[in-house]
């Protein structure tokens, strides 16, 4: 099969969408310029599992201008756009996916991406190299290895690579700092707020901000709930994350002081019930919960569902659980990654450093030269991409002196 899309009439807009990205994505365009001649993925097959909207598919198309074959399947229900998918279909790209679509398509569209027998792995929460791993094993020995766009993901392939079964290399660009410092911090703070603001049209200043999880995401979106002039209130179980929010000036509760507390509740942590049966019955009624986290585990659904009286959905992503004393607690986009399943994800500019990344990964990769395991991007193309950006939005970059350089190796003097 070639594609999989919900409607390729819908073509247009997604190409409208791609058009309005590509023109901001300046790094990404510098390094397709770079390699436009020499077309690098001559001969790879690359398999991608990430949220398909339009910054995505400028990555896909670049990969494909460079001469790769491209299969491309999206890493999240609510995150795939189908304009964007129908426009990457007629772009040459082999996509499965759809928005809604139910648990048993996403596996079966990892399935026909995994069937184009790739040799460089793209993914965004590891659901790709975890399927390649538990049921096609005999591809394994072919695949060059891949690379990683988030903190679950690096975190479950750490788990495989402790247990020594990761089969290939895999290099953890969310660890980078051209990532983590920017997408995590900048790129969560803004596209979440965008997420639960044009979701709910609700104030947030005046309002108590809960933020779970204080890691660089946490730390984003604390920071941009607080400069629109919410309190913002920090759940963190790392003694130091905890102590860095208090000096950063918001208040450290645990998640039973913070559920009675909160007006907007946002899950960031990576883990698992961290919202849950314990806590739904102290929130105020109105309150709103949201998870920016990978997987939809974070705010426990299943509990929150056996406590409410009813559930009605008034507006697009808004569940409305009205529980057994009246009180109403509004659940947005299913639980699932609110930046990308109620908006459009992280701001242009920003993905743009981080697929830039992922181009300079997978071009590391595919020279085939790296040991199986999990590494991080080479401190050279993380410099790399930095510089590129610098460059590209017209930014000056102090130089050392020679006499500093000679300083900073001295110890005498
Ligand atoms: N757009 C595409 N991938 C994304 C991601 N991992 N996070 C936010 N926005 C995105």
């Amino acid at each position: 099969m070639e594609h999989r899309v919900a409607d390729l009439s819908l073509a247009p807009s997604g190409r409208g969408k791609i058009e309005w990205a590509h023109r901001e994505m300046k790094v990404l365009s510098l390094l397709e310029r770079r390699y436009r001649e020499s077309r690098p993925f001559q001969g790879i097959t690359v398999a991608a599992c990430l949220h398909l909207e339009a910054k995505t598919a400028c990555l896909l198309l670049a990969l494909k201008e460079l001469g790769a074959v491209v299969a491309a399947a999206g890493s999240n229900p609510l995150s795939t756009q189908d304009d964007v998918c129908a426009a990457l279909a007629e772009g040459g790209v082999h996509v499965y996916s759809r928005h809604g679509m139910t648990g048993k398509e996403y596996t079966e569209n990892l399935r026909f991406v995994v069937d184009h027998h790739p040799t460089v792995l793209i993914d965004d929460g590891c659901d790709l190299v975890a399927l390649l791993h538990a049921e096609y094993r005999q591809l394994l020995p072919s695949i060059l290895g891949g690379s990683e766009e988030t903190t679950t993901g690096v975190k479950r392939l750490r788990a495989m690579a402790d247990e020594g079964c990761l089969a290939f290399p895999m290099i953890a660009v969310n660890d980078a700092y051209s990532k983590y410092l920017f997408d995590n911090r900048y790129g969560t703070g803004q596209s979440v707020m965008d997420g639960i603001m044009r979701t709910t049209n609700l104030l947030v200043a005046g309002k108590t901000f809960v933020v779970v999880g204080y890691g660089w995401c946490g730390k984003g979106v604390a920071r941009r709930a607080s400069g629109l002039g919410a309190r913002v209130v920090v759940v963190e179980v790392d003694p130091h994350r905890a102590l860095e929010a208090h000096m950063d000036g918001y208040r450290v509760m645990d998640m039973a002081g913070a559920a009675a507390v909160g007006d907007f509740f946002v899950t960031v942590t990576g883990n698992r019930d961290v919202i849950r049966g314990d806590h739904f019955p102290f929130m105020k009624d109105g309150a709103v919960l949201a998870n920016a986290g990978h997987f939809d585990v974070e705010i426990s659904i299943p509990d929150l569902r056996a406590q409410a009286e009813t559930v009605r959905r008034d507006k697009a992503n808004i569940e409305t659980f009205e529980m057994k004393d009246g009180r109403r607690l509004h659940l947005l986009a299913e639980g699932r990654l609110v930046n990308l399943a109620a908006g459009d994800g992280h701001p242009v500019e920003i993905m743009d450093l981080s697929f830039a990344s992922q181009l300079l990964a997978a071009l590391h990769v595919k020279e085939g030269n790296l040991p199986k395991g999990l590494h991080p991007l080479p401190e050279s193309l993380d410099r790399e991409v930095a510089l590129l950006a610098l460059e590209a939005w017209g930014l000056k970059l102090e130089r050392l002196t020679v006499g500093q350089e000679r300083y900073m190796k001295e110890w005498r003097e």
